[in-house]
């Protein structure tokens, strides 16, 4: 076990856990947020996305150690009041259906569009196409993430 200092959502969190958990478990276990899900386990579904330095990034394959002092942002910690563009298009898209894997998807796109605010299709699809939907919810994803470009 290690002492850890993170810095997520804008707040300073301290945790003592072995340095090889993944930041997934840091979250969900320890600082009990736990809008970040489980999927796989191995990178190839994105139900855990998290921003860190507001790039998409895979908790369930980032050990604690290798947080240092980088910014972390989980879904709660995306907008105070559930108001960001993508959250706001997300629901006039009404884009979840059993919403697993939505706050990974939600991720994904608003660091696309930070790093890109007008992506053309193609870099939508491109983006989000690591994020995978058992329910299906890919063309009310794509039309949201085209929404959430225009407010
Ligand atoms: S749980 Fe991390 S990518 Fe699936
Ligand atoms: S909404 Fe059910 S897995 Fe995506």
């Amino acid at each position: 076990m290690a002492i850890f200092k993170l810095t997520i959502n804008g707040q300073q969190k301290q945790v003592d856990v072995d340095p090889a958990t993944p930041m997934l478990w840091v979250l969900r276990d320890n600082l009990d947020l736990v809008g970040t899900k489980f999927g796989c386990g191995i990178a190839q579904c994105g139900a855990c996305t998290i921003h860190v330095n507001g790039n998409a990034t895979r908790s369930c394959q980032l050990p604690v150690s290798a947080v240092g002092d980088n910014k972390i942002t989980t879904i709660e910690g995306l907008s105070e009041n559930g108001d960001h563009p993508v959250q706001q298009a997300w629901l006039q898209h009404d884009v979840p259906q059993c919403g697993y894997c939505q706050a990974g998807q939600i991720m994904t796109a608003s660091a696309l569009l930070a790093a890109n605010p007008k992506p053309t299709d193609e870099e939508i699809e491109s983006a989000m196409n690591g994020n995978i939907c058992r329910c299906g919810t890919y063309v009310r994803i794509k039309a949201a993430v085209k929404t959430a470009s225009t407010l």
